[in-house]
C-alpha cells in the first residue's frame, strides 16, 4: 500500500496545477495512466480565454455574459463569474511561469477571435496552446523534485468511498500488472473528458472515461452526462481537431456551392458562433445535399485567401494535420471536415472549490475533481472554445487550495485494503479467463457508431432507443468479451478492456440523460423537441447508480445571479 496526504488523478493542466499549489505544504502524488506530457490537455490548439485590458471594451463582465450566453443559460452562474474574474491574473501567471504566448507588435500578449466570444480574448501560442500550457506547467512540476512524487502509467480502477468519506483508490502499475491501494486524506479527480465513446472525435484514445466511471461505480452520481459538445471542425473521417483559431484567423466554412452558408444560420456571427449552432449549421448542410465529397458528408474549411505566410505563422499545427492524414494543402485547397465529438460538458458534479458532491446538496469528504472531469457547471449545455484550458487552470488552482487546508485538517481513515484489492483484481480475473470469444475491437466500434449516429448532433426519441437497446445488447456482449493477452507487464489488452467497459457504462448515462430531456438546448439537439424548454428544463441532471447497476435521473436547480436567460440569437 503507498500513501501520501493527497493524490491527485490525472496529469493534464487541472491536475498539474493543483499539485503545484500543494507540493512542499503536503506529501502530493500524482497518478497518471499516461507520461504527464501526453496528457489530453496538450491537445487542445486555439487558446485560453481571458479579458485582458488588451481589447478596447473588453470585460470581465462581457467575459461572463458570453459564456452564460454560450452555455444556453444551464451554467451556474456564480461559477462562470469565479472563471471569467480569475482568467486575466490566470494567464499573467502562467506567462510568469515561462508559457511562450504568441506577442503582438507591441509585444503584449496577442489573442485572437473564438466562437461566441465578443472581444478578441483567446491567449494563444499559435495553434499550440495546451501544448504550451502543458509543458509550461510539466517543467514547473519538474523543478519541485522530490516535492512531488509522479506515477506515470498507473491506471486507477476503483475510488475507495465508506460511509461518505473518500479513502483511496486502487491502481494498476502497468508495466507489472500488480494492483496497489492508494491511501490518501484527500483525493483529486483531473481525469479528463469521455469523447471515446463517439466514432468521430477530437479526444484522445485515453479519454475513455475512467475517473468519472469509478466516482460513479463508488456511488457518486454524474451530473449533465448528456451535453457532449460536437466541435465544428473535425478533419475528414479523423475526427482530429483543427483548431476554431482557423475562423478567428479568417478562415470560411463553405458548402459544396462554395457558399458560406453561416450567413443563413448566424449572420452576425457567422463562422464565429458557437461551436453548438456552427456544429448544427453544417450538419444541416450535409443532410440538407449540400455536402461535398463522393458521399457529400462534409462541408469545407477554406483558409487560402489568408495566405501562406499567416497559415504558417499562426496555424502550422493544422496545416500539417491536413497535410499528414488526408494530403491536403490547406495553402491551395479547402480542407474537408465535420462536426466531431470534442468536450464533455458533463461530469463528477462539484461546488465551486471542486469538493464533490455525494448527492443533490451533500459533500463527499475528501474528494475534489477539477477540469473536464468536473461538472462545476461553467459550461452548461455548452462551451465556449478556450473556456476549458481556463476552466482547467482556474478550477485546478482552486482544488489545490482548498485541498491545502482540508488535508491539514484531517486525518486518514481506514480502508479495508485486503477487500479492495480483491475487488478489482475480481473485476481483471473476470475479464482474462472468461470462456467467451467477443471481440472486444467490434464492440467499441459499435458502441462508438451507436454514438455518433444515434446521439450526435441532432437526436430524437426514436434513435436514442435504438440507441439504449444497442448499448444493453454491448453490455452483455461485453461479458463474454475474449482478452487473447494474459501477461502481466504492460498488457494493454486488458487496460483496454477495462476502458471499454468504461465506455459502456457512461453511454448509457448519457443516452438515458438525453433521452429523458425533452427540449434542446446547447449541445443538446432534438429534432423532435426543438425548442429550448426553461419552464420545464432550466435544471441539471443528476444520474444515480442503483445497487441493481441501473441508473436514476434527478434534477437539481440552475444557479442564476445576473443574467436572466434570454432567446439566443447570434
Ligand atoms: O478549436 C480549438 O482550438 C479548441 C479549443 C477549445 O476546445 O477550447
Amino acid at each position: 500500500m503507498y500513501s501520501h496526504d493527497v493524490v491527485i488523478v490525472g496529469s493534464g493542466l487541472a491536475g498539474l496545477r493543483a499539485a503545484l499549489e500543494m507540493a512542499g505544504h503536503l506529501d502530493v502524488a500524482i497518478i497518471s495512466k499516461v507520461y504527464p506530457s501526453r496528457s489530453h490537455s496538450g491537445a487542445a490548439q486555439g487558446g485560453v480565454a481571458a479579458a485582458l485590458s488588451n481589447m478596447d471594451g473588453d470585460s470581465v463582465e462581457a467575459h461572463t455574459y458570453d459564456t452564460v450566453k454560450g452555455a444556453d443559460f444551464i451554467g451556474d452562474q456564480d461559477a462562470i463569474e469565479i472563471l471569467c474574474s480569475d482568467a486575466p491574473r490566470t494567464i499573467i501567471e502562467l506567462e510568469h511561469y515561462g508559457c511562450a504566448f504568441s506577442r503582438t507588435d507591441e509585444n503584449k500578449i496577442a489573442q485572437r477571435a473564438f466562437g461566441g466570444h465578443s472581444f478578441k480574448r483567446a491567449c494563444y501560442s499559435a495553434d499550440r496552446t495546451g501544448h504550451a500550457l502543458l509543458h509550461t506547467l510539466f517543467e514547473q512540476s519538474m523543478k519541485r523534485g522530490a516535492e512531488l512524487q509522479i506515477y506515470s502509467e498507473w491506471y486507477v480502477t476503483r475510488l475507495i468511498i465508506e460511509d461518505g468519506i473518500c479513502r483511496g483508490v486502487v491502481a494498476l502499475d502497468i508495466k507489472t500488472g500488480k494492483l496497489e491501494i492508494f491511501h490518501a486524506k484527500t483525493i483529486l479527480f483531473a481525469t479528463g473528458g469521455y469523447g471515446r465513446a463517439f466514432k468521430i472525435t477530437s479526444n484522445a484514445y485515453a479519454n475513455t472515461g475512467d475517473g468519472i466511471t469509478a466516482a460513479y461505480k463508488a456511488g457518486i452520481p454524474l451530473q449533465d452526462m448528456e451535453f457532449v459538445q460536437y466541435h465544428p471542425t473535425g478533419l475528414y473521417e479523423h475526427g482530429i481537431l483543427l483548431s476554431e483559431a482557423a475562423r478567428g484567423e479568417g478562415g470560411y466554412l463553405i458548402n459544396s456551392d462554395g457558399d458560406r452558408f453561416m450567413s443563413k444560420y448566424a449572420p452576425t456571427k457567422m463562422e464565429l458562433g458557437p461551436r453548438d449552432i456552427v456544429s448544427r449549421s453544417e450538419q444541416t448542410e450535409i443532410n440538407e445535399g449540400r455536402g461535398a465529397g463522393p458521399k457529400k458528408d462534409y462541408v469545407l474549411l477554406d483558409l487560402r485567401h489568408l495566405g501562406k505566410a499567416k497559415i504558417m505563422e499562426r496555424l502550422p499545427q493544422i496545416y500539417h494535420l491536413a497535410k499528414d492524414f488526408i494530403d491536403v494543402d490547406a495553402i491551395k485547397d479547402p480542407v474537408p471536415i465535420q462536426p466531431t465529438a470534442h468536450y464533455s460538458m458533463g461530469g463528477i458534479p462539484a461546488d465551486n472549490d471542486c469538493q464533490v458532491f455525494l448527492n443533490e446538496t451533500e459533500l463527499c469528504k475528501g474528494f475534489f475533481a477539477a477540469g473536464e472531469c468536473s461538472c462545476i457547471s461553467v459550461h452548461g449545455a455548452n462551451r465556449l472554445g478556450t473556456n476549458s484550458l481556463l476552466e482547467a487552470l482556474v478550477f485546478g488552482r482552486r482544488a489545490g487550495k482548498k485541498m491545502l487546508h482540508a488535508t491539514n485538517e484531517m486525518k486518514f481513515s481506514p480502508v479495508n485494503e485486503k477487500k479492495e484489492i480483491s475487488a478489482a483484481k475480481l473485476e481483471i480475473d473476470k475479464l482474462l479467463y472468461n470462456k467467451g470469444s467477443e471481440h472486444l475491437a467490434s464492440i467499441r466500434e459499435e458502441l462508438q457508431e451507436t454514438m455518433t449516429y444515434k446521439v450526435g448532433v441532432y437526436r430524437n426519441a426514436n434513435d436514442m432507443e435504438q440507441a439504449q437497446q444497442k448499448v444493453n445488447e454491448l453490455k452483455d456482449r461485453f461479458t463474454r468479451v475474449k482478452v487473447s493477452e494474459k501477461g502481466k507487464n504492460f498488457n494493454v489488452n486488458i487496460q483496454e478492456a477495462l476502458e471499454l467497459s468504461h465506455m459502456l457504462e457512461y453511454s448509457e448515462l448519457i443516452v438515458a440523460g438525453a433521452k429523458a430531456r425533452k427540449e434542446s438546448r446547447g449541445a443538446h439537439s432534438r429534432d423532435d423537441y426543438p425548442n429550448r424548454d426553461d419552464e420545464n428544463w432550466m435544471k441539471h441532471t443528476l444520474v444515480f447508480r442503483q445497487p441493481d447497476g441501473s441508473c436514476e435521473l434527478k434534477y437539481k436547480p440552475v444557479r442564476v445571479t445576473r443574467f436572466e436567460p434570454e432567446e439566443r440569437t447570434y
